[in-house]
């Protein structure tokens, strides 16, 4: 390293620790490319990383660790320009000495000026789990057909079924109405079921425009603690300076409602606490499986509980329908919100440890759309 960027690096004591030996003990790797191109500084993650010690590659260009036709380049030319940080999803490094790594990439200016860049590689990344992402977009759609032919096949004898025992209910005595009530209710069921169902067999695209989500997230939590969640405290904490989502109203507060009354469910019963928190995130962009193309969806809304968190064994297949643990659940509640994040060409993820549980959604902004 330069003595000049040296100087750069240091940093005054805190707590007795300096920043060199954070960035040591520093788990993801962290380089710092100069405005030729040249490595100026590598943490030991990032010799791991590399499988390289930095007396090999300092002062040498990021071109020898990395092919120079990574992307890792083209983010690099992003944030020079721009000014700004930068992160990208997802993103495949490979050489055939550190074969193939899937890692998301931030890189951000270190100082005002931008020909300095500092850059951290974060392995466990966002990117597998958008992958996993994508599948319960698949398994959302699986549902489709099944719906469908559901509606159809179902419905109509059911309320023919309906029928009869209402016709019959009048010739009958006080007891036996019973069992035609039955008839009745469990009928109303499965047509409510059905009627649930058919929302995943509507193919045209949603009616979209400017949504105020705060507004969505108030009618939201109106609905919640007027009924499920008369129970739970709420935490709000909204960033007022959001732009509008790019999305449909209805559909949001539906996704939502599942979201917040899952929440309800998870909580303890007598210290339930729900957070819902909107947020920006500048220059995030998210890898479309399959494809080259790489979303813009800066608005993050997150809604967090302090349950005991999902159970491991349903974690790989929660989005997918008629997964559920409740006594009365349908288990169509995360598959329908996964369908409509799908709809908004959005993306959910979660997270989730005992006391923790967080659904993260990234939805596109109107202004985030026209940029794509
Ligand atoms: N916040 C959460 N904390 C813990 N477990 C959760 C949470 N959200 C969802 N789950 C688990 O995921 C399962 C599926 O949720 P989903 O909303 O799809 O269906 P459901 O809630 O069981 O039924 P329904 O939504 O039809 O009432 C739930 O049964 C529960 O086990
Ligand atoms: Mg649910």
């Amino acid at each position: 390293m330069s003595r000049e960027a040296a100087a750069s690096l240091r940093v005054p004591r805190y707590l007795g620790v300096d920043a060199a030996q954070i960035l040591t003990a520093f788990p993801d790797p962290v380089l710092v490319v100069g405005s030729s191109g040249l490595v100026e500084y590598a943490n030991a993650a990032a010799e791991q990383f590399f499988d390289a010690s930095t007396a090999t590659f300092l002062g040498r260009p990021l071109s020898d660790l990395v092919p120079a036709d990574s992307p890792l380049f083209a983010l690099l030319a992003n944030v020079r320009r721009s000014g700004h940080s930068v992160s990208e999803y997802a993103v495949t490094l490979e050489t055939p000495r550190l074969g193939s790594h899937v890692v998301t990439i931030q890189a951000a200016p270190l100082s005002e000026a931008a020909d300095r860049l500092v850059v951290t590689l974060q392995e466990r990344s966002i990117a597998h789990k958008i992958d996993r992402q994508l599948t319960h977009r698949n398994a959302a759609r699986s549902v489709t057909g099944m719906a469908a032919m559901l509606a159809h096949e179902v419905k109509n004898p059911l309320s023919g079924i309906r029928g009869a025992a209402q016709l019959l209910e009048e010739s009958l005595g006080h007891a036996d109405r019973e069992l035609t009530r039955l008839i009745c209710d469990e009928a109303d069921r499965i047509v409510a079921l059905v009627d649930r169902m058919e929302v995943f067999s509507d193919r045209r695209p949603l009616e979209r425009g400017p949504v105020n989500i705060h507004e969505v997230l108030n009618r939201v939590r109106l609905v919640a603690q007027s009924g499920f969640a008369r129970h739970v405290h709420f935490v709000e904490d909204y960033d007022p300076s959001l732009p509008p989502v790019y999305g449909n109203r209805d559909a949001l507060i539906q996704a939502l409602l599942n979201l917040v009354k899952n929440a309800a469910e998870a909580v303890p019963a007598q210290t339930g606490e729900i957070q819902v928190s909107t947020a920006y995130q500048h220059g995030v962009r998210l890898a479309v499986s399959g494809t080259d193309a790489r979303l813009h969806l800066p608005l993050v809304v997150e809604v967090a509980d302090n349950g005991e968190g999902i159970p491991e064994d349903l974690r790989p297949h929660l989005f997918d329908p008629f997964v559920t643990t409740k006594h009365n659940g349908t288990g169509l509640g995360l598959a329908l919100v996964a369908k409509v994040i799908d709809d908004h060409g959005g993306v959910i993820e979660f997270e989730s440890q005992p006391r923790r549980t967080v659904f993260r959604l990234f939805l596109p902004t109107m202004s985030s759309e026209g940029k794509k």
